[in-house]
């Protein structure tokens, strides 16, 4: 069992309950394997709400519902109430009297989730928000390192890039130093948050942070969550952060190589990297979809 009605990030999330949604989405997986559906969520109704703009996100989310037997219906902001001005607030009590059970939310104001899910009687789902979290992603890429490499215990990770304004990274953060998962990460100072030194090992240098890793995971550049420039050019960040082909060679043969997507190819990491065989970020596209099942499951009661 879930403790809240709400999924708003790993941080809130024990141990126990991150355990609990893998072990769920391990069965998940399997269903999807079988080319079966579920009637878990015979009955019930889930809506997307998105702020901000999504792919992997909100279609796994819809397809996942669907696999479970709820009904999906997705609001699009552009055609919606809220362009005329509807609070988030009243755009979710809307649902509620349309007998919503799961409203699943991205916005572009970190909190958004959490003052919805205090305001509505349906279950939130934080699909990511502003620079605070992504809870969902983060439980897939964890869900992805346990599955390749059976244990989390003592496995090391390295996140690569825009720790600062990914809310991939602070997910990430919370449920791996839950797990034992040493983490440790490399990016310019000004794309490093304050104080994250004390949570994590930090690394000004590309090189010192992947030479013993056994994930690698790039972060992408967030251009729209950047007001001034963090860099000098992009040529510059290039040079010493991206994910390339010969700084690979010089990591462990054994590791994986994540992105959560979209990527910005030769920017953050190489298309020779993101295609090659020890990348997993399509991988972790399908496990978003087992564990997106298994979160709608546990979460709707
Ligand atoms: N990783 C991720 O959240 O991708 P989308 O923005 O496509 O949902």
């Amino acid at each position: 069992m879930l403790r809240s009605k709400d999924l708003i990030g790993l941080k809130d999330l024990s141990t126990n309950e991150i355990e609990l949604i893998l072990s769920t989405a391990k069965d998940m997986k399997n269903v999807l394997k079988s080319g079966k559906k579920t009637n878990d969520l015979t009955d019930k109704s889930v809506a997307t709400l998105f702020y901000e703009n999504s792919t992997r996100t909100r279609v796994s989310f819809e397809l996942a519902a669907k696999n479970l037997g709820a009904s999906v219906s997705s609001i699009t902001i552009a055609t919606s109430s809220v362009a005329k001005g509807e609070s988030l607030i009243d755009t979710g009590r809307t649902l509620d009297a349309l007998f919503t059970n799961v409203v699943v939310i991205r916005h572009n104001v970190s909190g958004a989730p959490y003052l919805l899910a205090k305001n509505v009687k349906a279950s939130v789902i934080n699909g990511g928000d502003g620079n605070n979290e992504h809870p969902t992603q983060g439980l897939l890429d964890i869900f992805t390192m346990r599955e390749t490499f059976g244990k989390l215990d003592g496995l090391k990770v390295a996140l690569i890039g825009d720790v600062k304004h990914s809310r991939v990274a602070r997910s990430n953060i919370f449920g791996l130093t839950k797990l034992n998962v040493k983490v440790s990460i490399a990016a310019p100072e000004t794309l490093l948050p304050a104080d994250i030194g004390k949570i994590v090992r930090v690394h000004n240098n590309i090189h010192d942070a992947v030479q013993d890793a056994d994930v690698i995971m790039g972060l992408r550049i967030q251009k729209e969550r950047q007001k001034r420039g963090h860099f000098p050019s992009m040529r510059e960040y290039v040079k010493f952060y991206s994910i390339t082909e010969d700084l690979i060679k010089k990591a462990k043969k054994t590791c994986i190589i994540m992105h959560p997507g979209p990527i910005n190819r030769g920017i953050e990491i190489m298309s020779e990297v993101a295609d090659s065989k020890q990348s997993l970020i399509l991988n972790q596209v399908t496990n978003g979809l087992a564990v997106r099942m298994a979160i709608l499951k546990l979460i709707v009661k």
